[in-house]
Formats: C-alpha cells, sequence, structure tokens
C-alpha cells in the first residue's frame, strides 16, 4: 500500500475488519480488538497517529517479564567517563563468529538522551547469520530505522511483512512486535533508534508540493498473520534495557489492521535529490529524507539523511561538503560505494562521528583533489552514504570506544594542509 502516514484498510481473512466502527461487541471470527498508540491520545490531528489491530489473542496475555541476559552488546548503556570532543571512525565491526539472530546481533556504537525522556536516538549495527524462527522483538523505547547495508532482511511485523535490501530502509514502529529471516543467509546494517517524535517527512518550502522523498513511494505491507502454537519467546527493550518473556503462540496473529501507525519500506533510489545549478554547495538538508523534530522550530531530535549518486554543476565552487563546525551532531554511516568528502578510510558498514562544534569536512586528499578539480558537469556514481544528525551530542558505548575497528588515526585525516599565502 502507497503513502506516509496515510489511512489505509486491510485484511487477511475476508470479513475480518470491522466496518464504521473500531471495536464492535462481538469483533468477526472471534479477533480481539486492539489499539496502538503512535502518538497521545490528544495530540493534534494532523500529528495523531494509530492502528486498530484485530487479532487471534490480545497481546496482554504473557507471563512477567525478565532480564535477557543475551545480545550483551545491544543497549549496555553509554560510556560513564566525560565526552571527549573527539572525532571518531570505525571500520566495519566484523561478521559474528557463531549462529547469531538479529537481535543478538545488535551493537549500541552511539546514542543520546535516555529513552525515558522520549527524546534522542541511538544508532545500532546488526550483524546476524541467522534467522528468528521462534523469536520476536517489540522495542518500546522508539521507532526502529533499518539501513540494510548487507544482505536482505525480511522484517515479518504484526502488521505485515517487509522484504528490504541494501539501498532501501524499513522503519518499525514503538511497539510493533516483529522477527527478522536472512534470505541471503547473512546480513549486515545500521538502525536508528528514535526515541522523539516519529519521522515524518520534512517541509518543503520554496521547494513546492514535491521533491526530496515522496509520500507515494512509501510502500506498506498488507495484512499477514501466522496462525502457530507453541513455545515462542518475546524481547523486548524497555527503557534501555533488555527483557524476555514466554508466549505459546506467536505474536504474528494479526489478521486485519485499519490506521496510520504502520510499518514501511523505501527505496532510496527514489529520492528526488536536489542540488544547486549555479554556484555553492547548499546546505545538507536538501538531502534530508525524514526528520524527527524536536521542540524548538528547525531543530532536529533526528534528521535521517542520504547522499545519493547526483550530478554535480556548480561553477566556481569547491564542491564536496565544505569545512564546516555544526552545532548539530552527526553519525554517518556507508552503504555503498565512496563518499565525496573522503578520499580513504571509510568503507561501507564503517562509521564516523562528529559531534557538536567538532571541525571536519573534506580530508587533506579530497581537498586537493577538488581544489584542482577541471569544473564540467560531473556525475557522483555508485555511492550511497547517510548521515543521522541530531541536536543532543551522540555518547558512544564502552564497545564503540574500545573495539579495535575504531581508527586511532582519524584525526590525520585532516593532518597536512598547506598554509594559506598571504601577498
Ligand atoms: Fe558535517
Amino acid at each position: 500500500m502507497s503513502g506516509f502516514g496515510s489511512h489505509f484498510a486491510t485484511e487477511a481473512v475476508p470479513g475480518a475488519l470491522p466496518q464504521g466502527r473500531n471495536s464492535p461487541q462481538k469483533p468477526a471470527h472471534g479477533l480481539y480488538a486492539e489499539q496502538l498508540s503512535g502518538t497521545a491520545f490528544t495530540a493534534p490531528r494532523h500529528e495523531n497517529r494509530r492502528s486498530w489491530l484485530y487479532r487471534m489473542r490480545p497481546s496482554a496475555e504473557h507471563p512477567p517479564y525478565g532480564r535477557y541476559q543475551g545480545a550483551k552488546l545491544f543497549a549496555p548503556g553509554t560510556a560513564n567517563e566525560p565526552l571527549a570532543p573527539n572525532r571518531l571512525r570505525w571500520d566495519p565491526l566484523p561478521m559474528p563468529d557463531g549462529p547469531t539472530d538479529l537481535i543478538d546481533g545488535l551493537v549500541t556504537m552511539v546514542a543520546n538522551r535516555d529513552p525515558a525522556e522520549l527524546e534522542g536516538v541511538a544508532v545500532h549495527v546488526y550483524r546476524a547469520n541467522r534467522d528468528m524462527e521462534d523469536r520476536f522483538f517489540v522495542d518500546a523505547d522508539g521507532e526502529l530505522l533499518f539501513i540494510p547495508q548487507m544482505g536482505r532482511l525480511a522484517l515479518l511485523t504484526e502488521l505485515g511483512r517487509i522484504d528490504v535490501a541494501p539501498g532501501e530502509i524499513a522503519l518499525v514502529p514503538r511497539g510493533v512486535r516483529f522477527r527478522a529471516l536472512l534470505p541471503d543467509g547473512e546480513a549486515r546494517g545500521y538502525v536508528a533508534e528514535n526515541h522523539g517524535s516519529l519521522f515524518r517527512l520534512p517541509e518543503l518550502g520554496p521547494i513546492g508540493s514535491n521533491g526530496l522523498a515522496n509520500a507515494r513511494d512509501f510502500e506498506t505491507p498488507v495484512a499477514a498473520y501466522e496462525d502457530r502454537d507453541g513455545g515462542f519467546e518475546l524481547v523486548q527493550k524497555y527503557l534501555g534495557s533488555l527483557w524476555t518473556t514466554t508466549l505459546d503462540h506467536s505474536p504474528l496473529d494479526v489478521v486485519a489492521w485499519h490506521g496510520n501507525l504502520a510499518p514501511w519500506k523505501y527505496d532510496l533510489s527514489r529520492f528526488n535529490t536536489i542540488g544547486t545549478v549555479s554556484f555553492d554547495h547548499p546546505d545538507p538538508s536538501i538531502f534530508t529524507v525524514l526528520t524527527s523534530p524536536s521542540d524548538v522550530p528547525g531543530r532536529a531530535n533526528a534528521d535521517f539523511v542520504i547522499f545519493p549518486p547526483r550530478w554535480m554543476v556548480a561553477e566556481d565552487t569547491f564542491r564536496p561538503p565544505w569545512f564546516h563546525r555544526n552545532v548539530m551532531s552527526e553519525c554517518m554511516g556507508l552503504i555503498h560505494g565512496a563518499y565525496d568528502a573522503k578520499a580513504e578510510g571509510f568503507a561501507p558498514g564503517g562509521m564516523s562521528l562528529h559531534n557538536m562544534m567538532s571541525g571536519h569536512g573534506p580530508d587533506v586528499a579530497s581537498w586537493k583533489g577538488a581544489s584542482e578539480a577541471e569544473l564540467k558537469p560531473h556525475r557522483i556514481e555508485g555511492t550511497m552514504a547517510f548521515m543521522v544528525e541530531s541536536c543532543w551530542p551522540f555518547r558512544p558505548t564502552e564497545f564503540a570506544l574500545n573495539c579495535e575497528q575504531m581508527q586511532l588515526d582519524y584525526d590525520q585525516a585532516w593532518g597536512g594542509f598547506p598554509k594559506a599565502k598571504l601577498p
């Protein structure tokens, strides 16, 4: 189904979806009606997001949760020591040694704010080589934006199935239970976990009524359910900790649903990239796919930004990203290819962190190349980098600060610039 935040209605069994009401006295087939709220009941109408689910058993049916002992690198909290104002970069994390599913393969790299504050964003990396057969996951702390880098994911959610490949992204709303299969046997990628206001499409201002990510290119699955009894585990992330409970049935038993809170996928190649046709390199906000606003106008809790293939035509312009210091904090990843501000050292699957007021920009090789390049139209091909930008500085985890993939020589990217020659 096409559209962003649209009001969808879908049923996997004819007649399962009530017509003209949400909660009839006896829903069809003995189904249970359940509302899933993504915003407060009283959120303004244009912000209000909720869906009604019609399921074989209520999601309330489960024993108490206990602490989950797996996934040691997922949501361990960030490092306790004062945050150094250093620029950081990581090589790709290796694939796990033994059989590891998506949940146990999640590694939290950076995070900001406590999830209980309902603000902030965390960036995790997943590396997995085993399907989640009888295990399910649900995140109460935020919506999960999946950014596959290697291998496809099949996300089987309460509201339907999403197949997503590198070059595409997928979102699972806060509170939606799901399991992940790996059609290619293994997979690696990034997850942006948004604790704040829901991701939405950015305002377009003078761009007009079309452009950037267009609403019709977001795809939401139709209802699909599992009728499975047996022994199942449900892992939940809740206020920064992991918990586990058991279920005697698959929680993916939603036979029909309607509403505007739902998972979706989006093919990044559909992004209508806009840039200068005269001079200067515009601010990278023109590459915003999704934004989660904070309470301060124009200052995002989290922006999801991409750097896709595009034409560079600016005249008398240093074309790569300029040197800058930003009040916002920038966490970048690379899906494939090379990023135009870094000639080397930033590999697909890697990550970089340029926190608030960190001086950064092109490395020496990129600066030299772009300063001397002939300024004919040039197409940047075969690349897809992304950035999660936040007004809250990111704090790395102990693992991120101490793993052998952290590049101890990253500062050298900005060493050796020739001094300006004054007259
Ligand atoms: Fe930057």
